[in-house]
């Protein structure tokens, strides 16, 4: 298919999430023929880079580290589309002008705008954005968080609304971009063998798990006053549970999803504190920029329940947190004993359930953990896991990285991987009671896995991860 010419205007340019992720997703898009023929990209922020040879050799630098396969060539050429303009809340006429002079230059363009600015400044940027004329048919890309609870939530998607239509915005949560994320419903949807299982029948409990070994790497504003449950529980750990736990839509498209997941929400119990454990790293308010007394959580563990036919009394456990002895994105559904015990302890029979676990990392993984008689002269049992690593099942495939398949998607306008308004303002409901009256904070030690009450709260069976 061949996309219309566009400009793309990244506010936010110089910062992390572009550097690391929105140029090199956008240069190798580029590179495997994904872009539309014609755009021009313009990075714009409160501060100038320098010359615009000075933001493009910036830019040239980290997709070099970020993007895999640079190359000089490839990346001259691109880089001449990118140019930088300045622009703040309170000012965007300049900006403005460069847009429309690179739309006509182009002979007509649609026009891409992504909003990766601090919190505080997205509702600011929104009304300039109309002011100036930039939001005009324009669609609009935004990053988490959508607020910081139920109020601002409603507050910023009706400035959001008296600009665009919701049609016309995508906030992402890049989780949902992962190739391995989206298998959770081809997996799904896709197999005989596991949608009749996928129930409170057959499943007992459900653990969505996303430690993480590094620290706070100079995001110590961000984590001050966003912390560890609005940055990650909220967004993507909720997002992961939507698509586990969802109905089966009528089809794979953005509408019959959202429904369901809307309807999965509803569903959902609002958080009880009790069951939210914070955690704070010892040495975290030692970090530059963290407030010697600081009670921002690096770690969250909780207890999730689901009311409906499907998920009623099956819990779902999950955690994340910061400077934890591993990184990972497992997600584990354990399954019922046997009906009848035919082994006990003496056959080998640990009384450990089966579980299916979804490793969702770059190298995805799939396992499901069996019993199995070890071979020998008598009926003894063991533990056996099956493996699918999709980068063997799919060898010389091209897995997208998370954020070019989201901004593809924009491309295309397909909303189906994006989160609605109406969703967002659901999710912070559930967290209300947390929010409101939030656990204590308690300490843990760099590299473990958080305070001993989140290690419990996942019930005798524990965590799956890390594999004992
Ligand atoms: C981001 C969070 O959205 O996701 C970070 O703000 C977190 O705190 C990151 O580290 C994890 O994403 P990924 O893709 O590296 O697992």
């Amino acid at each position: 298919e061949s996309l219309e010419p566009h400009v793309f205007v990244i506010f936010g340019a110089t910062g992390d999430l572009a550097r690391r992720k929105l140029f090199p997703g956008l240069f190798r898009l580029t590179r495997s023929g994904m872009l539309p023929g014609e755009f021009r990209i313009i990075g714009s922020g409160r501060h100038s880079p320098g010359t615009d040879e000075e933001f493009r050799d910036r830019l040239a630098e980290s997709v070099r580290k970020f993007s895999g396969d640079f190359d000089d060539r490839a990346w001259d050429e691109f880089a001449k589309h990118i140019s930088f303009q300045t622009s703040s809340a309170e000012n965007g006429i300049e900006l403005a002008h460069a847009v429309e002079a690179a739309q006509k230059e182009l002979g007509g363009a649609r026009k891409l705008l992504y909003l990766s600015v601090p919190p505080g400044s997205m509702q600011p940027m929104v009304r300039m954005l109309g002011e100036t004329g930039l939001a005009e048919d324009a669609r609009l890309i935004l990053e988490k968080p959508f607020g910081r609870d139920l109020e601002s939530s409603r507050t910023l998607n009706a400035e959001l609304h008296k600009v665009f239509d919701e049609e016309r915005l995508f906030r992402i949560d890049h989780f949902l971009g992962k190739e391995s994320v989206q298998n959770i419903l081809a997996l799904r949807f896709a197999n005989g063998l596991f949608e009749p299982v996928w129930n409170r029948q057959h499943i007992s409990y459900v653990q969505i798990d996303v430690p993480e070994e590094i620290g706070i790497e100079g995001r110590a504003a961000f984590m001050e006053s966003t912390g560890t449950f609005r940055d990650m529980v909220s967004t993507h750990l909720f997002q992961l549970l939507g698509f586990l736990a969802l109905e089966p839509p009528v089809h794979v498209d953005a509408d019959s999803l959202r429904t369901e997941k809307r309807k999965l929400f509803q569903a959902v119990r609002p958080l009880d504190p009790a069951r939210v454990v914070y955690g704070q790293y010892v040495g975290y308010r030692d970090e530059e920029g963290v407030d010697d007394q600081s009670t921002a959580e690096t770690f969250v563990a909780l207890e999730v329940w689901v009311d409906n036919w499907r998920w009623k009394g099956v819990p779902f456990y999950l955690r994340t947190g910061k400077a934890l002895a591993q990184s990972r994105r497992t997600i584990t559904l354990g399954f019922q004993e046997p009906p009848l015990k035919m082994f006990d302890a003496a056959d080998g029979f640990d009384g450990a359930p089966n579980e299916l676990v979804f490793e969702l990392t770059d190298d995805p993984k799939l396992t499901i953990d069996l019993r199995a008689k070890r071979p020998g002269p008598s009926l003894r049992l063991d533990h056996a896991e099956l493996h699918l690593r999709f980068s063997e099942a799919f060898v010389n495939a091209e897995p997208l990285e998370a954020y070019e398949r989201l901004l593809l998607d924009v491309l295309r306008d397909d909303q189906t991987l994006f989160t609605s308004a109406e969703e967002v303002e659901r999710l912070w409901e559930l967290c209300t009671p947390v929010l409101e009256n939030p656990p204590d904070v308690l300490p843990y030690w760099r590299g473990g896995w958080g305070p001993e009450a989140a290690v419990k709260l996942a019930g005798e069976r524990g965590w799956r991860v890390p594999e004992k």
